[in-house]
């Protein structure tokens, strides 16, 4: 039988109640589907901080090197461990050692979610950068704590970091409704965001069958909330892409509901897997965090391992439990309650 081999990463919070119910899934819809799945749980997390001093062991990534994908809840405790800490740590670091440059977020409603806007049948996906621009980490204080202090961090576009991310994006609207929005601020910032609409403008030629139109940043977030049935694919920088995306949550819903990938379209290494949303410490351990988000990053994992028809079934199982009202109404239904739902709509 096919097995795939499994991180774990539950993390902090909430990401441990959304990890246990998406495995629960997962490892039911194998068993129907005839393949299988081991979980080797890793306790990497602000706790983990705490006790030894790194977010992960420093041979982390070697030990993560050696499973075929990677299911993490969330990171971070802010009152214990300072976010610029528990991120630079592990989550971070993960996507980038990884080569996991594509972001792909999907908004759309589920079945029986009412989401804040009127319209109701847009269905759009993001596909944010995910190794480098604004997150990549190049910057420096000095003369810290004087009033002379000075704080740079820069940016960093490569061709060889934007051209890939494009290239993604053209390859999903080609295999979707054919458009593509590929997003920046050239208006204001000259040189970065100009290159990237000059990368857009020449991969166009290759792609004639794509419409593609440029948006600035600023006016793409209006639209979402707008007229999101006129998008399609969007793709953006890393900061852009994290912004948007939790517009797309919002909109979709709210975060229990968005669903994320970071892919290494190569496959040169694992790619991970994760709901949108972070570790809600206010309602970490009451049981009441919608498992959705993480469910569907599930079905994501499932069909990057090629797991097609148990991705499919995991999704149709999703929609069932959301039409028949169970996990639509933010707190009304516990995060056991609506895990047994999906788990008994599974076919
Ligand atoms: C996300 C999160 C992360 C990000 C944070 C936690 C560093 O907001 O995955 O969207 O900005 O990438
Ligand atoms: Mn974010």
């Amino acid at each position: 039988m096919k097995t795939h081999s499994i991180a774990l990463i539950p993390g902090d919070g909430i990401g441990r109640d959304v990890t246990a119910a998406a495995w629960t899934v997962l490892e039911t819809v194998a068993k129907h589907s005839g393949f299988a799945l081991t979980g080797t749980e890793l306790p990497w997390s602000c706790r983990f901080f705490k006790e030894t001093g790194r977010m992960m062991p420093e041979d982390g990534i070697e030990t993560l090197r050696r499973f075929d994908a990677i299911l993490l809840g969330a990171v971070g405790w802010p009152t214990e461990v300072p976010d610029s800490v528990s991120l630079h740590g592990l989550l971070l670091p993960i996507r980038k050692a990884f080569v996991q440059y594509a972001n792909i977020r999907p908004h759309r409603l589920l079945p029986g979610v009412r989401g804040p806007l009127r319209a109701e049948s847009f269905d759009i996906l993001c596909i944010r950068e995910n190794t480098e621009g604004e997150y990549s980490g190049a910057g420096g204080r000095v003369h810290q704590g004087t009033l002379d202090e000075v704080a740079v961090e820069t940016s960093i576009f490569t061709r060889a970091g934007v051209e890939r991310i494009l290239r993604f994006g053209f390859e999903q609207a080609r295999a979707r409704r054919g458009r593509l929005a590929s997003i920046t601020k050239s208006n204001a910032q000259k040189y970065s965001m100009v290159f990237w609409d000059e990368i857009t403008r020449k991969l166009a030629a290759d792609y004639p069958d794509v419409d593609v139109t440029s948006y600035h940043v600023d006016a793409l977030a209006a639209r979402m909330i707008m007229d999101p049935q006129s998008l399609d694919v969007v793709v953006a920088s890393n900061l852009f892409g994290d912004i948007l995306t939790d517009i797309g949550a919002a909109i979709q819903g709210g975060l229990g509901y968005a669903a994320s990938a970071n892919i290494n379209p190569d496959r040169s290494a694992p790619s991970m897997f994760e709901p949108v949303h972070g570790s809600a410490p206010d309602i970490a351990h009451l049981g009441i965090a919608n498992p959705i988000a993480a469910i569907w990053s599930g079905a994501m994992m499932l069909e990057h391992l090629g797991e097609k028809d148990a991705a499919g079934r995991v999704m149709n199982a999703i929609e069932a439990t959301t039409a028949r009202g169970v996990g639509t109404t933010a707190g009304k239904d516990r995060t056991d309650a609506i895990t047994s739902a999906v788990v008994a709509a599974l076919t």
